[in-house]
C-alpha cells in the first residue's frame, strides 16, 4: 500500500467513526422517543414487524387473531429464552421471565406506534452496517495500533448482543431488567467506540504535534538549520545542537508543569462512575414510571411522580452529588489552561446544567413525553463527554508534551 492509499484508509476510519457515534446517539434520542409515545410493542415480533419486513398501515392488513398469534409466538420465545437460563444456573432469572404478567398482555394494532418502532429498527440496523465497516475500515490499523482495530470488533459484537437484547425488551414486553441491562450495554458500545476513534484521532495529532514542535523548534532556534555541510565548522553544528536541546528541555519543563496530576484522572473516574450509577438509577426510575402508570391505566399523569417513591428521591439528589463532583473536576482540569480540556470541560457542564433542567421539568410537569427523550439523550452525552475527557487526561499524563502548544513553546524559549 503506497503512503497515499494508507493516509486515506486511516482517515476514512476517523471521520467514518465520527460518524458512527452521532449516529449511536440518534439511534438512543429514537429509543427514547420509543418509549415516551409508548410505542416499544409497536412491533410484537422481531426481526420483523407483525410478520413483514415493511409493516402493515391498517389493522385490515392484518389477521383477525394477530393479537393471540403474536402473544403466543412472544411466550414462546420467552420460555425458550427461559430454559436456556435455567440449564446455564441462571434459575432466578429464568423463574422471573416465566412468571413476568407484562409478556402475556396483548397489544392492538397502532399504525403510528408500529411506525416508529419501525424506524427504530430501522435506524439500529443502519447502525449495525455502520459499525460493520467501521471494522472493514480499522483493517489499515493493523499495523499502526492493533487495539484500534479490536475495540472496532468488539463494538460490532456487542451490537449483535445489543441487538439480542432488543428482541428480548420486546419478547419479554419491555421486561424491566431488559431494559436496564440494554441500557448499560448502550454506555459500553459508545465508550468502546469513542475509545477506538480517540485512539486513531491521537495518532495523527501525534504526528501532526511532532512537526508543529519541530517547527517551533526551527523558528525560535534558526541556528538549530544550519547543517555541517553549509556550515562548513563543526562548531557552528555543535551549536546548533546546544541551541536544540534547550530548546526541547524547555519544552519538556513546560509540559511537565501542565501534567494534570494523578488525582485529577481519579476524581474524573469517580466522576464518571457516578454517572453510570445516576444513569443506572434514572432507569430503575423510569421502570417506576412504567408501573405507575400501567397502574393507573396510564390517566392521570400528574399523579405518576408523587408515587415514585424512594429510587426518585435518590436519583433527584444524587444529580446534586453529579454537578457538585463535576464542578470540582471542571476547576481542577480549567486551571491547567489547555484549550481541549476548556471544551470539554464546558461541555460537561452545559450538558449537566441542561440535564438537571430536563429532570425538573419532567418531576414538576407530569412527565412531558417532549422531555423523556431529551433526558435520557442528555444522560448518554454526558457519560460520553467525561469519557472522552478522561481519555485526554489520561494520555496527557503519558505524554505532557502534545499539551504544548507551539505557541507557548515559542514564547518560553524566547
Ligand atoms: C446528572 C443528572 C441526571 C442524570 C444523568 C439523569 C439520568 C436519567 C436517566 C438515564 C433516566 C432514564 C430515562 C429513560 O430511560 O428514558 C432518568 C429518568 C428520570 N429522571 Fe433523571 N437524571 C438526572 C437528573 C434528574 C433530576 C435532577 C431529576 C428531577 C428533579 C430527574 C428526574 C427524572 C425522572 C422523573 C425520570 C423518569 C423519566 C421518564 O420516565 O421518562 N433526573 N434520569
Amino acid at each position: 500500500m503506497n503512503s497515499n492509499s494508507e493516509t486515506l484508509g486511516l482517515r476514512r476510519f476517523r471521520s467514518f467513526g465520527i460518524l458512527t457515534v452521532v449516529a449511536v446517539y440518534l439511534l438512543i434520542l429514537v429509543g427514547g422517543v420509543v418509549r415516551s409515545t409508548g410505542s416499544g410493542m409497536g412491533c410484537p415480533d422481531w426481526p420483523k414487524c407483525f410478520g413483514q419486513w415493511v409493516p402493515p398501515t391498517e389493522a385490515s392488513q392484518l389477521p383477525a387473531n394477530y393479537k393471540e398469534v403474536y402473544t403466543a409466538q412472544r411466550v414462546a420465545k420467552n420460555q425458550k429464552l427461559a430454559r436456556t437460563l435455567q440449564r446455564l444456573g441462571f434459575a432466578q432469572v429464568a423463574g422471573s421471565i416465566f412468571a413476568h404478567p407484562t409478556q402475556y398482555i396483548e397489544t392492538d394494532f397502532n399504525p403510528v406506534k408500529t411506525w416508529i418502532e419501525y424506524v427504530n429498527r430501522l435506524l439500529g440496523a443502519l447502525i449495525g452496517v455502520f459499525v460493520l465497516l467501521a471494522v472493514v475500515f480499522a483493517l489499515p490499523y493493523w499495523r499502526r495500533d492493533r487495539a484500534i482495530f479490536w475495540l472496532a470488533l468488539a463494538s460490532f459484537l456487542l451490537t449483535g448482543v445489543q441487538g439480542y437484547l432488543g428482541s428480548l425488551v420486546v419478547s419479554t414486553n419491555l421486561l424491566p431488567v431488559m431494559v436496564t441491562v440494554h441500557m448499560a450495554l448502550a454506555l459500553v458500545i459508545v465508550a468502546l467506540f469513542l475509545y477506538a476513534v480517540d485512539r486513531a484521532q491521537w495518532g495523527r495529532s501525534q504526528a501532526g504535534t511532532t512537526d508543529a514542535a519541530a517547527t517551533t523548534a526551527n523558528l525560535v532556534t534558526p541556528v538549530a538549520l544550519v547543517s555541517p555541510d553549509t556550515s562548513g565548522t563543526s562548531m557552528a553544528f555543535d551549536a546548533s545542537a546546544t541551541s536544540a536541546n534547550h530548546t526541547t528541555s524547555a519544552v519538556n519543563v513546560l509540559a511537565e508543569d501542565t501534567k494534570p496530576a494523578a488525582s485529577v484522572l481519579g476524581w474524573l473516574w469517580a466522576a464518571l462512575l457516578l454517572t453510570f450509577v445516576q444513569i443506572m438509577l434514572g432507569t430503575q426510575v423510569r421502570e417506576r414510571v412504567d408501573i405507575v402508570s400501567a397502574a393507573a391505566d396510564y390517566v392521570g399523569r400528574e399523579n405518576w411522580v408523587s408515587q415514585l417513591g424512594s429510587v426518585f428521591s435518590v436519583h433527584r439528589t444524587l444529580s446534586a452529588a453529579v454537578l457538585l463532583l463535576n464542578l470540582y473536576v471542571g476547576f481542577e482540569l480549567w486551571s491547567l489552561g489547555k484549550a481541549r480540556l476548556h471544551r470539554l470541560t464546558q461541555a460537561t457542564m452545559v450538558i449537566i446544567g441542561l440535564e438537571i433542567v430536563a429532570g425538573i421539568v419532567l418531576a414538576s410537569f407530569a412527565l412531558p413525553a417532549a422531555v423523556q427523550p431529551v433526558h435520557l439523550t442528555l444522560a448518554t452525552m454526558l457519560f460520553g463527554v467525561q469519557f472522552l475527557t478522561l481519555l485526554a487526561v489520561a494520555r496527557a499524563r503519558k505524554s505532557p508534551e502534545m499539551m504544548v502548544s507551539p505557541e507557548a513553546a515559542r514564547r518560553v524559549v524566547a
